[in-house]
């Protein structure tokens, strides 16, 4: 409790999502992950006199969908190195668990937990709010993989920032949608582009390339040739960040769909 306490506004607003608490009831429940299969880690710091406070956080508990449910957090002073050093021994715990995928939900302002998820490959989930980002990372490889059982076709998407706008549409017309913002550091790094597995597009019933230019067309390739029985669709530019598929002009989601539903294969 001290520890949250001792955060700014801000800060608790981007754990919790509130400003004020959390909630006894909230700690107690973090306190207790573990009786459902949960994981926790935390930091202590010992001072000279032999006094020792929490300066950091980390834990999952465990969804419905066999992946952990991400929460951490970092005291001020101890910012710098402890959250990048939990989030990967958490991750190892996890791995070791059998948990394949920590997900978490992000806001979208956070640029710090952007920047620590960004590095571990994070990928894009199904998004509910505006503001914030359900985002996921693997566990045991560079890429997560398709969390749950496979009762919708699943469509990954390639996408620079992570952020597909047919997204919600495709949703709604019965897809599992995840997207992929490509590794840190630019596309030329995506392991597909090195022939090295991803399993997203291993378990996808379609893959939508919306990479431009270059980059885009050598993904595009690089599926093709290492999973030639799953299709991919390539969206091209409208102008300016801007992608509509290759459909015509009509209402682009709806033609996105059309598309979706035309070219995905059926699930296994
Ligand atoms: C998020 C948090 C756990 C990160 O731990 P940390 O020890 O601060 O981690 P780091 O200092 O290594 O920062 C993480 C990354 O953010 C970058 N960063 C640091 N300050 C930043 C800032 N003001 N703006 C943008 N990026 C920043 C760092 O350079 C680092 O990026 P890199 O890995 O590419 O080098 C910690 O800041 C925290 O507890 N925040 C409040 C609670 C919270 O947001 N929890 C997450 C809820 S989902």
């Amino acid at each position: 409790m001290t520890l949250y306490q001792s955060l700014s506004e801000d800060d608790r607003y981007c754990r919790f999502f509130t400003a004020h608490g959390p909630p006894r009831r909230t700690v107690e429940k973090l306190t207790k992950v573990e009786e459902r299969g949960g994981f926790t880690l935390v930091a202590a710091l010992t001072e000279a006199d032999g006094s020792s406070h929490l300066v950091g956080e980390a834990g999952y508990a465990l969804l419905p969908n066999g992946n952990g449910e991400l929460g951490i957090t970092v005291a001020e002073p101890a910012r710098g190195w402890l959250g990048p050093y939990l989030l990967d021994a958490l991750v190892e715990q996890a791995a070791s668990r059998g948990v394949p995928n920590i997900e978490a939900q992000v806001l979208v302002v956070n640029r710090r937990m952007f920047s620590l998820l960004r590095r571990r490959g994070l990928v894009y989930l199904e998004q509910d709010e505006p503001s914030i980002a359900h985002v996921a990372i693997g566990t045991s490889g560079r890429v997560p993989t398709w969390p749950g059982g496979h009762e919708r076709r699943r469509v990954l998407v390639e996408v620079p920032g992570g952020r597909w706008r047919s997204e919600r549409a495709a949703r709604k017309a019965g897809f599992e949608v995840i997207a992929c913002p490509g590794p840190l550091g630019g596309w030329a790094r995506c392991p597909a582009l090195r022939g090295e597995p991803c399993p997203l597009v291993a378990g996808a019933d379609l893959v939508v390339d919306a990479v431009p230019d270059e980059p885009g067309r050598a993904l595009l390739e690089a599926h093709q040739r290492m999973y030639p029985s799953v299709p991919v669709c390539m969206e091209v530019p409208s102008g300016g960040n801007d992608t509509v598929p290759r459909v015509g002009r009509r209402d682009p989601d709806a033609a996105v769909v059309e598309v979706l539903q035309r070219s995905s294969k059926a699930i296994p």
